[in-house]
């Protein structure tokens, strides 16, 4: 007989018990027992810190690798990690060797931290920004694909795009998306900072030649985990961006040591992948689809308009479109007010000239919290 767990809630995390937290997005959140392995953690690192950063950490990082490796279906001896999307994202486009004339290709649901990334090392080089526009609603998968591959042109040197992208939730099929590069010579960065944990990743498969997750959002670690997947061409060349001891030795030991820091956060994550284990991803990642599905319904419903997932390209962040376009002022505006005298947290993004509710849902979440958001516009 299977064993069936009941799925974890609201009383697992430490979150104000008067707020409708709608943006696990945004940050993450993690749980009491992972914070509470971090707490172990620190105790040990503080009990004997030269003992504990220099001759524990080399293969308490390996274990996490495999951990880590395991789940995304990637070669450990690919996988690096970094503080945060941010960093890792950065890594590649600095050293990814544009010169004049070269274009970088981006589309316009974009993190605005990568764009400026991007537009830096361009406007550096003299290289071009391309941004393949995409509509919501896409029309699919092969629409959203056609749209990123038809902007292609003999001048790319690197096409950078989500997985799921922050400004809209949408899912991209970036499987269809990196082979439609590689048969160009192009390489491909995926931004996955939402990946993670949202979707059952499979990073064999995507073949992508860098890849970039946070394991801080929807895999619930401690701020300051994630992970820089490079394909095996790349191993050689990439490297920090802060050089130290371990950067001669190759690819991985560069990676482990970039200077002290604190690693508990990322020691932290086998105990996040068994929290959410133990539930059963599979379970955990149906129950944040059906609830974001449904609270984004009830609360188009209630405001008069349509949430645009329609098309099968949405999982755990999903959007609502605002009766009227509302300018940058307003929207930060409403953001404040829904806050300050209804208790809900949630950004208004910006996409194709209207503004957007972009509602999360994990397992601390229930209908009641979509209800308020509701109410609140209503
Ligand atoms: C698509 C995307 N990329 C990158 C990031 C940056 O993540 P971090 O702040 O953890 O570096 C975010 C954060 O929300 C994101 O949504």
């Amino acid at each position: 007989m299977a064993i069936v767990h009941a799925l974890p809630d609201a009383s697992a995390w430490t979150l104000d018990p008067d707020l409708a937290y709608l943006n696990h997005g945004g940050f993450g959140a993690t749980p009491i027992p992972v914070l509470e392995r971090q707490r172990e953690l620190r105790a040990a690192l503080e009990a004997n810190p030269t003992g504990f950063l220099t001759r524990q950490l080399p293969g308490l990082l390996g274990l996490v690798r495999d951990r880590v490796a395991e789940f995304l279906r990637a070669d450990p001896a690919g996988l690096a990690f970094t503080d945060n999307a941010t960093t890792g994202t950065q890594t590649v486009i600095a050293q990814i060797g544009l010169a004049a004339g070269d274009e970088v290709l981006i589309t316009d649901h974009s993190y605005p931290a990568v764009v400026e990334q991007v537009r830096r090392a361009a406007a550096a080089t003299g290289a071009g920004v391309r941004v393949a526009s995409v509509p919501i609603p896409a029309g699919g998968p092969a629409a959203v694909a056609d749209a990123v591959l038809s902007e292609l042109t003999e001048r790319t040197r690197l096409v950078v795009v989500d997985h799921v992208a922050s400004c809209s939730g949408m899912v991209f099929p970036v499987g269809q998306i990196a082979a439609g590069a590689r048969a160009r010579g192009v390489p491909i960065l995926v931004d996955g900072a939402h990946a993670t944990g949202m979707l059952d990743v499979d990073l064999g498969a995507i073949g992508a030649d860098f890849w970039v997750g946070n394991l801080h959002k929807w895999v619930c670690a401690p701020k300051a985990s994630a992970v820089l997947y490079a394909a095996p061409p790349w191993r050689d060349s990439l490297r920090p961006l802060v050089a130290s001891h371990g950067t001669p030795a190759g690819f991985r030991p560069a990676f482990d040591w970039t200077g002290t820091r604190d690693p508990t956060a990322l020691l932290a994550v086998p105990a996040a992948l068994d929290f959410f284990g133990q539930a059963g991803w599979e379970a955990v990642r149906a129950h944040n689809n059906d609830l974001a599905r449904a609270g984004a319904e009830l609360v188009a419903a209630r405001v008069g308009t349509t949430t645009p997932e329609a098309d099968g390209l949405a999982a755990a962040m999903r959007l609502v479109r605002l009766p009227e376009p509302l300018t940058e002022p307003a929207a930060r505006a409403l953001e404040t007010r829904l806050l300050e005298r209804h208790g809900v947290v949630l950004p208004v993004t910006n996409h194709g000239g209207w503004q957007w509710l972009r509602l999360s849902a994990q397992l601390y979440n229930t209908l009641d919290d979509y209800r308020r958001l509701a109410d609140a516009l209503g």
